[in-house]
């Protein structure tokens, strides 16, 4: 059965992975981005062409109040209700904590944790209204695991995580199922900014000792399909009892259990 799903961040790494997997699967898919050239070679990036589902782009700041509430309203009134919501837009800025500007802190929360609470707001209200409907957040195990370096980012996404949970349990009644997506390190233009930072690959795969981070146990990084799999199943009606989780897919570097 298609569904009408809402993905922000969509012209990144994970959620171009995401938008093209919800296309395999025939879903009519509502990609947006704040940065226009990403939005506009996403059909191409998504292979959407040859793909059963329909896809439409739009821009969209996620930090904007009204914008979010607009383009939600555009959205509905022009594909249908949304029933499937995906937040993916982020950003990242290292510093250990005590060398963190204000400035740099309000950046990433006006994204990561504002941001995802504007969308996940305005499309609970409306899933609940309707009596179903599914979320997922693309958190990060730096929301799990303290990171040298990642103080605001692990702050941000650990937020972002208890929000999306605590609405999984405020509209469980109303059948919204709200989950996230912890993603361990993935191969994305944010992955390769890092990465070229601590010099390639192998550095993020062996762990450092000196930076208290441990390596990821699989040996590999994980590609934005790994994080896509993940995320259509709990967007699915196969994670139908599935609410308030959040599922780690990062090669087991936060050695959760
Ligand atoms: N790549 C990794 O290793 C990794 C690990 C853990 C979590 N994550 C998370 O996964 C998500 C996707 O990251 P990615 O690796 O694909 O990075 P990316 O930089 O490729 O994509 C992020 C996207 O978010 C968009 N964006 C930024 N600010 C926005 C705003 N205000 N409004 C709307 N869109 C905005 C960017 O334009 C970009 O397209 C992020 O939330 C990130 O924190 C990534």
């Amino acid at each position: 059965m298609s569904r009408v799903a809402f993905v922000t961040g969509a012209g990144g790494g994970i959620g171009t992975a995401i938008s093209a997997a919800l296309l395999r699967d025939g879903h009519h898919v509502v990609a947006s981005d704040v940065d226009p050239e990403l939005l506009a070679s996403l059909p191409e990036r998504a292979g959407a062409d040859g793909l059963a589902g329909e896809l439409r782009c739009l821009e969209l700041d996620v930090s904007d109040e009204e914008a979010v509430a607009r383009v939600v309203d555009d959205v509905e009134r022009s594909s249908g209700p949304i029933e499937w919501g995906v937040s993916v837009a982020g950003v990242i800025e290292l510093g250990v904590v005590t060398e963190t500007e204000l400035d740099a802190w309000r950046r990433i929360f006006a994204v990561n944790a504002t941001g995802v609470f504007l969308v996940l707001r305005a499309l609970g209200r409306r899933m609940a209204g309707r009596g179903g409907g599914s979320l997922v957040t693309v958190g990060s195990n730096a929301g799990l695991v303290p990171r040298v370096g990642m103080g605001a980012y692990g702050a941000s996404k650990a937020a972002a995580s208890m929000l999306t949970r605590t609405l999984g349990l405020e509209l469980a009644r109303s059948g919204v199922r709200c989950n996230v997506v912890c993603a361990g390190s993935t191969r994305t233009p944010m992955q390769m900014r890092f990465q070229g930072a601590v010099g390639g690959d192998e550095p993020v795969v062996e762990g450092s000792l000196e930076a208290f981070r441990t390596g990821i146990p699989t040996g590999r990084i994980a590609e934005p399909e790994d994080v896509a799999d993940a995320v259509l199943y709990l967007l699915s009606d196969r994670a139908r009892q599935v609410t308030m989780t959040e599922l780690v897919v990062d090669g087991g570097a936060s050695l959760r259990s």
